[in-house]
Protein backbone atom coordinates (compact mmCIF):
# COMPACT_ATOMS: atom_id res chain seq x y z
CA UNK A 1 0.00 0.00 0.00
CA UNK A 2 2.65 2.66 1.29
CA UNK A 3 4.67 1.65 -2.00
CA UNK A 4 1.66 2.35 -4.25
CA UNK A 5 1.52 5.47 -2.66
CA UNK A 6 4.60 6.42 -3.25
CA UNK A 7 4.14 5.67 -7.19
CA UNK A 8 1.02 7.99 -7.52
CA UNK A 9 2.99 11.08 -5.51
CA UNK A 10 5.95 10.22 -7.91
CA UNK A 11 4.10 10.15 -10.99
CA UNK A 12 1.95 13.31 -9.98
CA UNK A 13 5.11 15.40 -9.36
CA UNK A 14 6.91 14.30 -12.66
CA UNK A 15 3.58 14.68 -14.80
CA UNK A 16 2.97 18.35 -12.96
CA UNK A 17 6.06 20.37 -14.11
CA UNK A 18 5.33 18.19 -18.01
CA UNK A 19 2.06 19.64 -17.69
CA UNK A 20 2.82 22.79 -16.80
CA UNK A 21 5.72 22.97 -19.53
CA UNK A 22 3.48 22.01 -22.41
CA UNK A 23 0.36 24.29 -22.12
CA UNK A 24 3.07 27.19 -21.20
CA UNK A 25 4.55 26.10 -24.52
CA UNK A 26 1.27 25.90 -26.49
CA UNK A 27 -0.21 28.99 -25.38
CA UNK A 28 3.17 31.10 -26.26
CA UNK A 29 4.00 29.12 -29.55
CA UNK A 30 3.78 31.87 -32.31
CA UNK A 31 1.25 31.57 -34.99
CA UNK A 32 3.32 30.52 -37.84
CA UNK A 33 1.19 31.33 -41.15
CA UNK A 34 3.79 30.31 -43.47
CA UNK A 35 2.36 26.65 -42.26
CA UNK A 36 -0.88 27.59 -43.74
CA UNK A 37 -1.63 25.14 -46.24
CA UNK A 38 -1.85 25.99 -49.98
CA UNK A 39 -5.95 26.23 -49.79
CA UNK A 40 -5.36 28.76 -46.55
CA UNK A 41 -3.08 30.89 -47.74
CA UNK A 42 -3.88 33.91 -50.34
CA UNK A 43 -0.62 34.84 -52.12
CA UNK A 44 -1.39 37.92 -54.61
CA UNK A 45 1.20 38.75 -56.98
CA UNK A 46 1.69 42.67 -58.00
CA UNK A 47 3.98 44.12 -60.48
CA UNK A 48 4.38 47.73 -61.37
CA UNK A 49 7.51 49.97 -63.25
CA UNK A 50 8.15 52.52 -60.98
CA UNK A 51 10.94 52.55 -58.45
CA UNK A 52 10.19 51.90 -54.97
CA UNK A 53 10.54 55.49 -53.06
CA UNK A 54 7.64 57.20 -55.57
CA UNK A 55 4.22 57.38 -54.71
CA UNK A 56 3.19 54.24 -56.38
CA UNK A 57 5.53 52.25 -54.81
CA UNK A 58 5.54 53.43 -51.72
CA UNK A 59 1.67 53.00 -51.92
CA UNK A 60 2.17 49.53 -52.80
CA UNK A 61 4.43 48.47 -50.50
CA UNK A 62 1.73 50.06 -47.69
CA UNK A 63 -1.15 48.48 -49.00
CA UNK A 64 0.70 45.10 -48.64
CA UNK A 65 2.00 45.61 -44.75
CA UNK A 66 -1.88 46.62 -44.01
CA UNK A 67 -3.57 43.79 -45.89
CA UNK A 68 -0.92 41.14 -44.28
CA UNK A 69 -1.67 42.99 -40.80
CA UNK A 70 -5.35 43.49 -41.16
CA UNK A 71 -5.15 39.09 -42.66
CA UNK A 72 -3.13 38.43 -39.80
CA UNK A 73 -0.54 37.01 -42.03
CA UNK A 74 -2.95 34.92 -44.15
CA UNK A 75 -2.74 37.55 -47.22
CA UNK A 76 0.30 38.25 -49.01
CA UNK A 77 0.66 40.63 -51.14
CA UNK A 78 4.10 39.88 -53.31
CA UNK A 79 5.21 43.97 -54.81
CA UNK A 80 7.84 43.67 -57.91
CA UNK A 81 8.80 47.09 -58.61
CA UNK A 82 11.22 48.54 -61.48
CA UNK A 83 9.41 46.59 -63.63
CA UNK A 84 11.22 43.13 -62.76
CA UNK A 85 8.66 41.11 -63.05
CA UNK A 86 7.41 42.37 -65.87
CA UNK A 87 7.27 45.35 -68.45
CA UNK A 88 5.18 47.82 -69.36
CA UNK A 89 2.54 45.89 -72.06
CA UNK A 90 3.59 42.51 -70.69
CA UNK A 91 1.88 43.45 -67.07
CA UNK A 92 -1.24 43.98 -68.52
CA UNK A 93 -1.27 40.66 -70.27
CA UNK A 94 -0.44 38.82 -67.61
CA UNK A 95 -3.14 39.87 -65.62
CA UNK A 96 -5.14 39.03 -68.53
CA UNK A 97 -3.78 35.62 -68.40
CA UNK A 98 -4.14 35.64 -64.31
CA UNK A 99 -0.26 35.27 -64.34
CA UNK A 100 -0.23 37.72 -61.62
CA UNK A 101 -3.56 39.06 -59.94
CA UNK A 102 -3.04 43.03 -59.46
CA UNK A 103 -1.08 46.45 -61.76
CA UNK A 104 -1.34 49.55 -61.21
CA UNK A 105 -0.53 50.76 -64.92
CA UNK A 106 -1.13 54.26 -65.94
CA UNK A 107 -4.29 54.56 -67.30
CA UNK A 108 -2.66 55.94 -70.65
CA UNK A 109 -1.21 52.34 -70.85
CA UNK A 110 -5.35 51.08 -71.24
CA UNK A 111 -5.75 52.91 -74.06
CA UNK A 112 -4.95 50.45 -76.44
CA UNK A 113 -7.51 47.90 -74.40
CA UNK A 114 -10.26 51.27 -73.78
CA UNK A 115 -9.63 53.67 -76.32
CA UNK A 116 -12.14 56.20 -74.21
CA UNK A 117 -9.62 56.22 -71.29
CA UNK A 118 -7.77 58.24 -73.12
CA UNK A 119 -9.77 61.21 -72.10
CA UNK A 120 -7.82 61.35 -69.11
CA UNK A 121 -4.84 62.18 -71.16
CA UNK A 122 -6.05 65.01 -73.31
CA UNK A 123 -3.29 68.11 -72.72
CA UNK A 124 -4.79 70.76 -69.27
CA UNK A 125 -8.01 68.41 -69.38
CA UNK A 126 -7.94 68.64 -65.43
CA UNK A 127 -7.07 72.34 -63.64
CA UNK A 128 -6.10 70.52 -60.30
CA UNK A 129 -5.79 66.40 -59.11
CA UNK A 130 -8.99 67.41 -57.60
CA UNK A 131 -10.77 67.80 -60.62
CA UNK A 132 -9.31 64.01 -61.72
CA UNK A 133 -10.48 62.52 -58.41
CA UNK A 134 -13.75 64.20 -58.76
CA UNK A 135 -14.15 62.57 -62.23
CA UNK A 136 -12.92 59.87 -61.92
CA UNK A 137 -15.92 58.99 -59.45
CA UNK A 138 -18.32 61.03 -61.21
CA UNK A 139 -20.97 58.29 -63.27
CA UNK A 140 -18.78 59.61 -66.46
CA UNK A 141 -15.83 58.09 -64.66
CA UNK A 142 -17.89 54.98 -63.64
CA UNK A 143 -19.09 54.31 -66.99
CA UNK A 144 -15.25 54.14 -68.11
CA UNK A 145 -14.31 52.07 -65.01
CA UNK A 146 -17.14 49.86 -66.03
CA UNK A 147 -15.56 49.08 -69.96
CA UNK A 148 -12.82 47.63 -68.21
CA UNK A 149 -14.96 45.10 -66.67
CA UNK A 150 -15.67 43.65 -70.65
CA UNK A 151 -11.78 42.91 -70.65
CA UNK A 152 -12.55 40.73 -67.27
CA UNK A 153 -10.70 44.03 -65.43
CA UNK A 154 -12.10 45.49 -62.24
CA UNK A 155 -10.70 49.10 -61.28
CA UNK A 156 -10.87 49.47 -57.66
CA UNK A 157 -8.98 52.45 -57.23
CA UNK A 158 -6.99 55.39 -58.17
CA UNK A 159 -3.47 56.38 -57.09
CA UNK A 160 -1.42 59.55 -58.57
CA UNK A 161 1.24 60.39 -60.00
CA UNK A 162 0.76 64.28 -60.31
CA UNK A 163 1.11 66.23 -63.56
CA UNK A 164 3.52 65.89 -66.50
CA UNK A 165 6.55 68.36 -67.39
CA UNK A 166 8.62 68.30 -70.12
CA UNK A 167 12.15 67.93 -70.43
CA UNK A 168 14.46 67.55 -73.65
CA UNK A 169 18.01 68.33 -74.97
CA UNK A 170 17.87 70.70 -77.22
CA UNK A 171 16.38 74.26 -76.64
CA UNK A 172 14.51 76.01 -73.66
CA UNK A 173 10.54 74.81 -74.07
CA UNK A 174 8.78 78.23 -73.63
CA UNK A 175 6.38 78.21 -76.08
CA UNK A 176 4.58 75.17 -77.68
CA UNK A 177 6.03 75.98 -81.04
CA UNK A 178 9.81 75.39 -79.76
CA UNK A 179 8.67 71.73 -79.41
CA UNK A 180 9.04 71.64 -83.17
CA UNK A 181 11.00 68.54 -84.64
CA UNK A 182 12.17 67.54 -80.82
CA UNK A 183 11.93 63.54 -80.69
CA UNK A 184 9.74 62.95 -77.54
CA UNK A 185 9.14 59.75 -75.60
CA UNK A 186 5.84 58.84 -74.84
CA UNK A 187 3.50 56.47 -73.59
CA UNK A 188 1.27 53.81 -75.31
CA UNK A 189 -1.20 56.68 -75.89
CA UNK A 190 -2.76 57.80 -79.32
CA UNK A 191 -3.67 60.92 -78.25
CA UNK A 192 -0.68 61.43 -76.49
CA UNK A 193 0.95 61.11 -80.30
CA UNK A 194 -1.78 63.15 -81.58
CA UNK A 195 -0.49 66.24 -78.69
CA UNK A 196 3.22 65.56 -80.27
CA UNK A 197 1.50 66.03 -83.66
CA UNK A 198 -0.02 69.14 -83.22
CA UNK A 199 3.10 70.72 -82.52
CA UNK A 200 5.52 69.11 -85.12
CA UNK A 201 7.52 67.08 -83.07
CA UNK A 202 7.75 63.31 -83.03
CA UNK A 203 6.28 61.56 -80.45
CA UNK A 204 7.58 57.75 -79.94
CA UNK A 205 6.07 55.11 -77.44
CA UNK A 206 8.73 53.67 -75.42
CA UNK A 207 8.43 51.34 -72.91
CA UNK A 208 9.52 53.45 -69.37
CA UNK A 209 12.09 50.71 -68.16
CA UNK A 210 14.06 51.74 -71.15
CA UNK A 211 13.41 55.70 -71.37
CA UNK A 212 17.20 56.56 -69.43
CA UNK A 213 18.80 54.15 -72.21
CA UNK A 214 17.07 55.83 -75.16
CA UNK A 215 17.68 59.60 -73.89
CA UNK A 216 21.61 58.43 -73.33
CA UNK A 217 21.65 56.60 -76.69
CA UNK A 218 20.03 59.58 -78.50
CA UNK A 219 17.24 57.93 -79.81
CA UNK A 220 15.06 60.02 -78.57
CA UNK A 221 15.57 64.00 -76.88
CA UNK A 222 12.91 64.93 -74.69
CA UNK A 223 10.25 63.09 -72.70
CA UNK A 224 7.13 64.10 -70.24
CA UNK A 225 6.78 62.87 -67.38
CA UNK A 226 6.12 63.78 -63.15
CA UNK A 227 8.75 64.96 -61.20
CA UNK A 228 8.99 61.66 -59.02
CA UNK A 229 9.36 59.52 -62.51
CA UNK A 230 12.07 62.08 -63.80
CA UNK A 231 14.01 62.43 -60.65
CA UNK A 232 13.67 58.35 -59.75
CA UNK A 233 14.82 57.30 -62.99
CA UNK A 234 17.78 60.27 -63.42
CA UNK A 235 16.01 61.60 -66.75
CA UNK A 236 17.00 65.22 -65.81
CA UNK A 237 20.64 64.40 -65.60
CA UNK A 238 20.55 63.54 -69.64
CA UNK A 239 18.28 66.70 -69.80
CA UNK A 240 19.55 70.35 -70.10
CA UNK A 241 16.14 71.70 -70.13
CA UNK A 242 13.02 71.62 -67.82
CA UNK A 243 9.14 73.31 -68.60
CA UNK A 244 7.18 72.98 -65.75
CA UNK A 245 3.85 73.07 -67.75
CA UNK A 246 1.72 70.95 -65.84
CA UNK A 247 0.04 69.68 -69.24
CA UNK A 248 -1.19 66.24 -68.62
CA UNK A 249 -2.41 64.06 -65.76
CA UNK A 250 -0.61 60.90 -65.16
CA UNK A 251 -2.72 58.74 -62.72
CA UNK A 252 -3.02 54.74 -62.02
CA UNK A 253 -6.14 52.48 -61.69
CA UNK A 254 -5.76 49.49 -59.20
CA UNK A 255 -6.92 46.99 -61.37
CA UNK A 256 -7.56 43.31 -60.59
CA UNK A 257 -8.35 40.31 -62.72
CA UNK A 258 -12.22 40.17 -62.31
CA UNK A 259 -12.32 36.22 -62.46
CA UNK A 260 -10.07 36.61 -59.73
CA UNK A 261 -11.62 39.02 -57.89
CA UNK A 262 -14.90 36.96 -58.24
CA UNK A 263 -13.68 33.86 -56.67
CA UNK A 264 -12.83 35.36 -53.34
CA UNK A 265 -15.00 35.61 -49.90
CA UNK A 266 -17.09 39.02 -49.93
CA UNK A 267 -15.30 39.29 -46.06
CA UNK A 268 -12.26 39.04 -48.62
CA UNK A 269 -13.49 41.52 -50.83
CA UNK A 270 -14.31 44.09 -48.41
CA UNK A 271 -10.65 43.86 -46.35
CA UNK A 272 -9.56 44.83 -50.01
CA UNK A 273 -12.12 47.33 -50.86
CA UNK A 274 -11.65 49.35 -47.63
CA UNK A 275 -7.90 49.13 -47.28
CA UNK A 276 -7.82 50.38 -51.01
CA UNK A 277 -9.76 53.47 -49.63
CA UNK A 278 -7.89 54.63 -47.01
CA UNK A 279 -4.43 54.05 -48.91
CA UNK A 280 -5.91 55.59 -51.70
CA UNK A 281 -6.78 58.94 -49.57
CA UNK A 282 -2.74 58.47 -48.38
CA UNK A 283 -1.25 57.93 -51.54
CA UNK A 284 -3.13 61.56 -52.99
CA UNK A 285 -1.60 63.14 -50.28
CA UNK A 286 2.21 62.03 -50.72
CA UNK A 287 2.16 61.82 -54.83
CA UNK A 288 1.39 66.21 -54.36
CA UNK A 289 4.23 66.21 -51.31
CA UNK A 290 6.51 64.50 -53.21
CA UNK A 291 6.23 66.30 -56.41
CA UNK A 292 6.80 69.40 -54.09
CA UNK A 293 10.01 67.95 -52.71
CA UNK A 294 11.41 66.97 -55.97
CA UNK A 295 10.83 70.56 -57.51
CA UNK A 296 12.35 72.08 -54.52
CA UNK A 297 15.42 69.50 -54.84
CA UNK A 298 16.16 70.28 -58.68
CA UNK A 299 15.32 73.68 -58.15
CA UNK A 300 18.16 73.99 -56.20
CA UNK A 301 20.26 71.77 -57.40
CA UNK A 302 21.33 74.24 -60.50
CA UNK A 303 21.88 71.14 -62.68
CA UNK A 304 18.92 71.36 -65.09
CA UNK A 305 17.18 75.00 -66.70
CA UNK A 306 13.75 75.35 -65.42
CA UNK A 307 11.15 77.44 -67.37
CA UNK A 308 7.86 77.99 -65.54
CA UNK A 309 4.58 77.85 -67.83
CA UNK A 310 2.69 81.17 -66.57
CA UNK A 311 -1.12 80.85 -66.38
CA UNK A 312 -1.70 83.19 -69.50
CA UNK A 313 0.70 81.10 -71.16
CA UNK A 314 -1.25 77.71 -69.87
CA UNK A 315 -4.28 79.18 -71.27
CA UNK A 316 -2.27 79.76 -74.71
CA UNK A 317 -1.26 75.78 -74.87
CA UNK A 318 -4.66 74.47 -73.78
CA UNK A 319 -6.08 76.20 -76.83
CA UNK A 320 -3.60 75.66 -79.18
CA UNK A 321 -4.07 71.76 -78.61
CA UNK A 322 -8.46 71.80 -78.96
CA UNK A 323 -7.16 69.86 -82.28
CA UNK A 324 -6.82 66.72 -79.82
CA UNK A 325 -10.07 67.20 -78.72
CA UNK A 326 -11.73 67.18 -81.88
CA UNK A 327 -9.68 63.86 -82.50
CA UNK A 328 -10.95 62.50 -79.51
CA UNK A 329 -14.32 63.49 -80.39
CA UNK A 330 -14.38 62.15 -83.89
CA UNK A 331 -13.26 58.78 -82.68
CA UNK A 332 -14.80 58.15 -79.26
CA UNK A 333 -17.91 60.29 -79.29
CA UNK A 334 -17.58 63.46 -76.73
CA UNK A 335 -19.54 62.32 -73.77
CA UNK A 336 -16.74 61.78 -71.55
CA UNK A 337 -15.28 65.60 -72.84
CA UNK A 338 -18.36 67.27 -71.82
CA UNK A 339 -18.11 65.13 -68.20
CA UNK A 340 -14.82 66.87 -67.40
CA UNK A 341 -15.30 69.10 -64.57
CA UNK A 342 -13.99 72.51 -66.31
CA UNK A 343 -16.86 72.07 -69.26
CA UNK A 344 -19.53 70.30 -66.76
CA UNK A 345 -20.17 73.49 -64.67
CA UNK A 346 -19.95 75.78 -68.01
CA UNK A 347 -23.05 76.70 -69.50
C1 LIG B 1 5.57 55.99 -67.68
O1 LIG B 1 5.61 55.04 -68.45
O2 LIG B 1 6.14 57.06 -67.89
C2 LIG B 1 4.78 55.88 -66.41
O3 LIG B 1 3.60 55.25 -66.71
C3 LIG B 1 5.50 55.07 -65.39
C4 LIG B 1 4.61 54.92 -64.18
O4 LIG B 1 4.08 53.84 -63.98
O5 LIG B 1 4.49 55.93 -63.47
Amino acid sequence: MRDSIKVILFCFLLVIPFLTLACSQIKDYPTDLEQLSEDERLVIRFSHVVGEDTPKGMAARKFAELIKERSNGRIEIQVFSNGTLYKDVEELDALLRGDIQLIAPAISKLTDLVPELSVYDLPYAFNSLEEVHEFTESEAGNRLKDLLKMHNLIALGLWDSGFKQISNDIRPIEHYQDLKGIRMRIMQSDILAQQYYIVDAFPRKIDFNTVFQSLKKGDIEGQENTLTNITSKNFYSLQKYLTISNHGYLGYFLLFNLDFWESLSDEDQELFTETLHEVQEWQWQLAEDLNDKRLQEIEECQCIQIYYLSEEEKKEWEEHFTPVYHYYTQHYGDYYIQNLPKYKYVK
